[in-house]
């Protein structure tokens, strides 16, 4: 016991000591927001990117790596007494809960998590105190893992979708709320709404909760209605068109668009999706006109790595279902194309083949992903339901927040 508690005292201490150091490090807060900076790791066994924060959890605090998902809902973290049975173990760190003096273990048994990507798991839910960016949010609601598996990269995940979309509905009980809503109900944040800007290829990408930051992006924020298919789960918007640009050497910008009917339809906004899925038609249309084939064996899509270096190109997705002056969000080449690190030998045209971001989805399964949401800045409201929109400005570390 005692071991255990002086071990916890230390953990908690460092913790502490390193989250208050980077905590010292940043500019002050605009008051109703806080702002977190983001840490890119590129996936292993060609899962992408993923978007990372350090966040503390409980009493005294111990710091753990999460994934922020907008795909899903719970804030779920590894206990460390989890064997991780997955391939590539538990990522970012674990929590033990019993050297936590403010935890209560009141929902034994009952998380029970899977992903598309095949990881899944299992433990409780608990509520205790998590600290994120030197604040703390008294008595959120989160799950911690005793057991997990499956082939994927994984790191305990921060879930920025809402509450109809927690694992714990899957058993007919009760959404709980959500960090974010915790945040904005104990006043730490003005409203339950929170920025990403993942556009910055320097590292200075960042999730402000609470606010926008008008200096991150080009134009007019674009605010579109979340669909509500029965009950408010992922941030679903009506997307209206998929095309891809070209400038020409006199700097004239030719776009084809393919297939506006048969892309209408509801996609989510998911950073935790490497790629973007959308209807297969139009994506196939769009892949071709980008100089990319898709291979159906490995169900990805290719494209020669060179392509990396084409600035001239884009691939343009509208939104906003029917109403013709919708959010434009026009997706960079080299933010579609990533090193192919998956099985086979895969050439293009004699030259080395990497994978694009763009990939045919299944019926109905439409997918705005991390190459969509570099392209954007973006703005998620939980409280008014909406999602608002702007092309993002490439590293700007200038900032001028607004609280929402
Ligand atoms: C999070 O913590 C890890 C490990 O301490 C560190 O390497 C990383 O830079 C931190 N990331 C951020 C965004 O503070
Ligand atoms: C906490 O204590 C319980 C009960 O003794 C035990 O089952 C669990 O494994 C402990 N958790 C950790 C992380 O050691
Ligand atoms: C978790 O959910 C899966 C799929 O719904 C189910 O097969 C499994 O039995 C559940 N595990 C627990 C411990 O409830
Ligand atoms: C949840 O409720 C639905 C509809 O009442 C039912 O079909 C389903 O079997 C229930 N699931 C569980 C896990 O109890
Ligand atoms: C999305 O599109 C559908 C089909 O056109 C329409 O019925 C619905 O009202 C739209 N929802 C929003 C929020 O724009
Ligand atoms: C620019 O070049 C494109 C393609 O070569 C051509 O279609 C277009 O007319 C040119 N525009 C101007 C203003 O010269
Ligand atoms: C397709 O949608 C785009 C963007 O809304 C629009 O500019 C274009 O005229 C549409 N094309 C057709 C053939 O409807
Ligand atoms: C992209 O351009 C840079 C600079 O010219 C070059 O070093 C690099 O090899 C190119 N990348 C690819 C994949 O062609
Ligand atoms: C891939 O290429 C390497 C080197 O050319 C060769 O040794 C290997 O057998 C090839 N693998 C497959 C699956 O074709």
């Amino acid at each position: 016991m005692v071991r255990t508690t002086v071990a916890a005292a230390l953990l908690g201490l460092f913790a502490l000591s390193s989250a208050s150091d980077s905590f010292l490090h940043k500019k002050p807060d605009v008051p109703g927001t806080i702002e977190l900076p983001i840490t890119l790791v590129n996936g292993a066994n060609n899962e992408g990117p993923q978007y990372l924060v350090n966040i503390s959890v409980g009493t005294p605090p111990q710091e753990v790596t999460v994934q922020l998902d907008t795909g899903s809902s719970d804030l779920w973290i590894f206990s460390s007494d989890n064997e991780c049975n997955n391939k590539y173990g538990c990522l970012g760190g674990s929590f033990n809960e019993n050297a936590s003096s403010t935890l209560v273990n009141d929902m034994p048994n009952l998380l029970n998590y899977s992903y598309g990507s095949g990881d899944s798991g299992t433990g409780d839910y608990v509520l205790d105190d998590v600290h994120i960016g030197g604040h703390t949010i008294k008595n959120a609601r989160f799950g911690i893992s005793h057991t997990s598996k499956g082939e994927q990269p994984i790191y305990g995940l921060f879930g920025l979708a809402f509450p109809g979309n927690e694992f714990i509905t899957n058993l007919n009980m009760s959404a709980y709320d959500t960090i974010v809503m915790k945040m904005s109900q104990q006043g730490l944040i003005n409203s339950a709404a929170f920025s990403l800007y993942l556009n910055d290829d320097d590292g200075k990408k960042n999730i402000l909760f609470g606010g926008y930051d008008k200096a991150k992006y080009s134009g007019e924020l674009q605010t579109l209605d979340v669909v509500k298919p029965g009950h408010y789960g992922e941030w679903y918007v009506n997307i209206t068109a998929l095309g891809t640009s070209t400038v020409a050497s006199n700097g004239s910008t030719t776009t084809t668009w393919f297939g506006n009917s048969s892309i209408a339809g509801t996609a989510f906004i998911d950073c935790g999706s490497p790629k973007m899925y959308l209807p297969a038609g139009s994506s196939m249309n769009a892949i071709l006109n980008s100089g990319g084939k898709y291979d159906p064996n490995l169900q990805t899509t290719f494209i020669p790595c060179s392509a990396i270096n084409d600035t001239k190109t884009t691939v343009d997705v509208k939104l906003g279902g029917s109403d013709p002056d919708g959010p434009l969000i026009k997706v960079r080449m080299s933010d579609l194309v990533a090193p192919y690190t998956g099985n086979g030998n895969v050439t293009f045209g004699g030259e080395e083949a990497c994978s694009f971001g763009l990939s045919p989805g299944p019926d109905g399964f439409e997918v705005l992903g991390d190459a969509f949401i570099k392209g954007a800045y973006i703005l998620f409201d939980m409280d008014k339901h909406t999602v608002s929109l702007a092309e993002a400005k490439l590293n700007v570390e200038e900032r001028d927040i607004v609280a929402v």
